[in-house]
């Protein structure tokens, strides 16, 4: 038997102006996780996938092509030289929200791609683990920008510049960020979509916001290597500001945000595609919880307080 993790993961800084090649931070968010175990079955049975949060059983042999777990697997497979339809059951449990921009479907395939290589002794390298979890990203969100696949798979804070190797960088000091989930649906393939029309109607004009949104993405990973908490929060609301105009925000996420700031938080800004989902506040020690509660009052569906930077 084998078995393995992966984190969620939480975008800080550059959503939307990293898909046309500006700079973004993500981290990872330990205080959830998926797991993938890894049981040997009897000769000749074949591979199952079962995913014990949603129910899904999935026969390797036949899955169709775009079963995103199946074809994870076989990649993997296939990387490692190991046979095309091993005698292995392999469950998938989630402690992850679903479809909540917190990357459970990313995480999920990285449990799965770590349980095999650990399976057939092979070191789990982030960047395989990373390539091999893309191709599954492609899968449930279209085009994206690899962010995702990379920060669960490397486990760090992550520097990402879209085609470039991704920049794992440490934090000066640990910092906490609450993440509230608006509870108000809205697929990232969309937001995506919606940016990408207003911009071929104005390219100028987004070309200037998504510079603008560069540039507190370098201001923001040199507040965090420098441990100035104050200024990754300002920067957290200028980056706000900036999603506004990108017109990403939406008036459940306005409200949250104006709940953490007015409980004390040191910045807040909507996280991954807008439109609904996160939003993430930089909250102190002393400011957590009530910044938490006060969320949840503003109408949060679920708060998550996670530590960036653990020793
Ligand atoms: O909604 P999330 O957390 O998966 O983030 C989407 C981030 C975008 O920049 C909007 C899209 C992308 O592919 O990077």
């Amino acid at each position: 038997m084998s078995s393995a993790a992966a984190p969620g993961k939480v975008i800080l800084a550059g959503e939307h102006a990293v898909v046309y090649g500006r700079p973004a931070i993500a981290v990872p968010v330990w205080e959830v996780q998926a797991h993938a175990t890894l049981h040997l079955r009897p000769a000749g049975s074949g591979c199952v996938i079962r995913a014990l949060d949603t129910g899904a059983v999935i026969q390797l042999a036949g899955a169709p092509r775009d079963e995103a777990l199946a074809l994870v697997t076989r990649m993997t497979l296939q990387r490692l030289a190991l046979p095309e339809n091993p005698d292995w059951l392999i469950e998938l449990a989630s402690e992850i929200p679903m479809a909540s921009g917190l990357g459970s479907g990313a995480a999920l395939s990285a449990a799965l791609v770590r349980a095999i290589c650990a399976e057939a002794g092979a070191p789990p390298r982030p960047e395989l683990v990373s390539e091999l979890v893309f191709v599954s990203e492609q899968i449930y969100h279209g085009a994206p920008s690899g962010i995702d696949n990379t920060v669960v798979a490397y486990g760090r804070p992550i520097w990402f510049v879209k085609g470039q190797p991704p920049e794992g960088f440490t934090p000066a000091r640990p910092f906490q960020i609450a993440i509230a989930d608006s509870g108000v649906p809205s697929p990232t393939k969309e937001t995506v979509g919606a940016v990408r029309r207003r911009r071929e109607l104005q390219p100028a004009q987004y070309e200037a916001w998504f510079d603008a949104i560069g540039e507190v993405v370098g201001a923001a990973r040199a507040a965090i290597e420098q441990g100035e908490i104050e200024e990754l929060g300002a920067l957290f609301d200028e980056n706000q500001i900036l999603l506004q105009e990108i017109g990403v925000s939406a008036p459940k996420l306005e409200q949250l945000i104006e709940a953490a700031r007015g409980a004390g938080a040191v910045g807040a800004k909507l996280s991954g595609g807008g439109g609904g989902g996160n939003i993430i506040a930089l909250v102190e020690r002393e400011t957590a919880e009530a910044v938490a509660a006060a969320l949840l009052r503003a109408g949060a569906r679920r708060v998550i307080v996670t530590t960036v930077g653990h020793p």
